[in-house]
């Protein structure tokens, strides 16, 4: 048979094309000045090929997850894509979808440039399937300094207690929705910083290794808690993306908001210079971490151009210029902190010393299954306000999609 393929774009990738077409959801702001860093790089160290750029905005991934999974369906893989570390990353190789890079690892020396935890996050059966190209942390809350200083807030509150009053304090001095608040994933994002302050870290991991439980009296309170924290969000929440919420932060709208550290990028990308930051209250030194790294997915179009591009993220110069974009901070042990901005500086030095958690909604913790049905849970939760329900349905979660007993 003869197949008559329509000439396409010519920006469209093909067979022994010099693209590479990298897709993310980078599209705007600090996301896209992060990945514009890497790109400089790579057109220095790839000089042979070109970058194609094919993302696809939408904060966390809510937009590009649906169209990567159909076009990996549909056997139209890109040429690379981001893929959060950890049990996200593990979807894809259960999937038989990712080429193992193990020999590029030793070519390229990387096997020691990550930190073993790290490595063990990319890894199943002993072959290594993704190279990360930095580190976030989620459990940071940010704030407009204007505004708590209108309000008589001077101190970072480190206790939930603390951070209910200075909530009050706030609303008092006429700020009506002092925590500014976005869709689903964010939601999870929030809900997963008072789980840390309510648990504590260790019992927190056990939610996702299965050692605690989803149905006790500890998780019923911090639903109630949650409740009660988002009487003190904007209502329309539910519409918004992290970059609406951060805006209510920047208009003086809104005094917090909590987010990952892509949040120092954007609000740096946007001049916007009166920010602040703490770790979210009661989080004491926990480090809620996420890695976004690329793969080489089975049948790209351009493998030679997707391993160079791969090798410029693993590179100790990629890793500089793009970490300084984004806020987050090098996936390398050996980056110096030269050249990084005062947030990530601060960054660097709390991942050496902190205690780690992951993150389900940014992959480190769940499955792509399971981030869906607590976001869906988180959600409904949202406009309904069940406790019961809520707690009901993230069990079930854990029950179908988590760690089997
Ligand atoms: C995360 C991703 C970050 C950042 C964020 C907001 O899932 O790991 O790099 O892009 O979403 O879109």
């Amino acid at each position: 048979m003869f197949a008559t393929v329509a000439c396409s774009s010519s920006e469209e990738p093909g067979e022994g094309s010099k693209k590479v077409e990298v897709f993310t959801w980078w599209a705007d702001g600090g996301e896209k000045a992060g990945l514009d860093g890497l790109v400089g790089v790579f057109k220095t160290d790839c000089a042979g090929f070109e970058f194609l750029n094919g993302a696809v905005a939408g904060g966390a991934g809510s937009n590009a997850k649906q169209v990567l999974a159909s076009r990996l369906q549909q056997n139209d893989p890109p040429d690379t894509f981001q893929a959060h570390a950890g049990a996200e990353l593990s979807d894809y190789i259960n999937d038989d979808q990712l080429e193992d890079l193990s020999a590029q690892y030793t070519e390229w020396g990387l096997t020691n440039a990550f930190p073993k935890g790290l490595i063990d996050n990319l890894t199943v059966d002993g072959k290594i399937y993704s190279v990360p190209a930095n580190i976030h942390r989620a459990n940071v809350l940010w704030s407009n300094k204007t505004v708590l200083a209108k309000a008589g807030i001077t101190k970072d509150a480190t206790t939930l207690d603390g951070f209910f009053a200075d909530l009050d304090k706030l609303k008092a001095s006429g700020v009506a929705a002092p925590l500014a608040l976005g869709k689903d994933w964010t939601q999870q994002m929030l809900f997963e910083a008072l789980l840390i302050s309510k648990l504590g870290p260790e019992k927190f991991n056990g939610l996702w290794n299965g050692t605690t439980s989803w149905t006790g009296a500890d998780i019923t309170d911090a639903i109630t808690t949650y409740k009660r924290l988002l009487t003190y969000t904007n209502k329309d929440r539910d519409t918004f993306d992290w970059t609406d919420a951060e805006k209510l932060l920047m208009d003086g709208k809104a005094a917090y908001q909590l987010m990952g550290d892509w949040e120092a990028a954007d609000l740096d990308a946007k001049g916007f210079k009166d920010y602040g930051w703490s770790v979210f209250p009661g989080n004491g030194n926990t480090f809620q971490w996420l890695a976004d790294s690329f793969v080489l997915p089975k049948g790209a179009k351009n493998a030679d151009g997707t391993k160079c591009w791969l090798k410029t993220v693993g590179s100790a110069t990629g890793q500089a210029a793009f970490n300084q974009k984004k806020g987050s901070i090098p996936a390398r042990t050996d980056v110096g902190t030269d050249g990084f901005p005062a947030y990530q500086q601060a960054a660097m030095a709390d991942w050496k010393t902190a205690t780690q958690v992951p993150s389900c909604p940014h992959g480190s913790a769940c499955a792509q299954t399971w981030q869906g049905a607590v976001g869906s849970a988180q959600g409904k939760f949202s406009s309904d306000g069940d406790v019961a329900a809520l707690q009901k349905a993230l069990a079930s979660a854990a029950a179908e999609f988590g760690p089997k007993k």
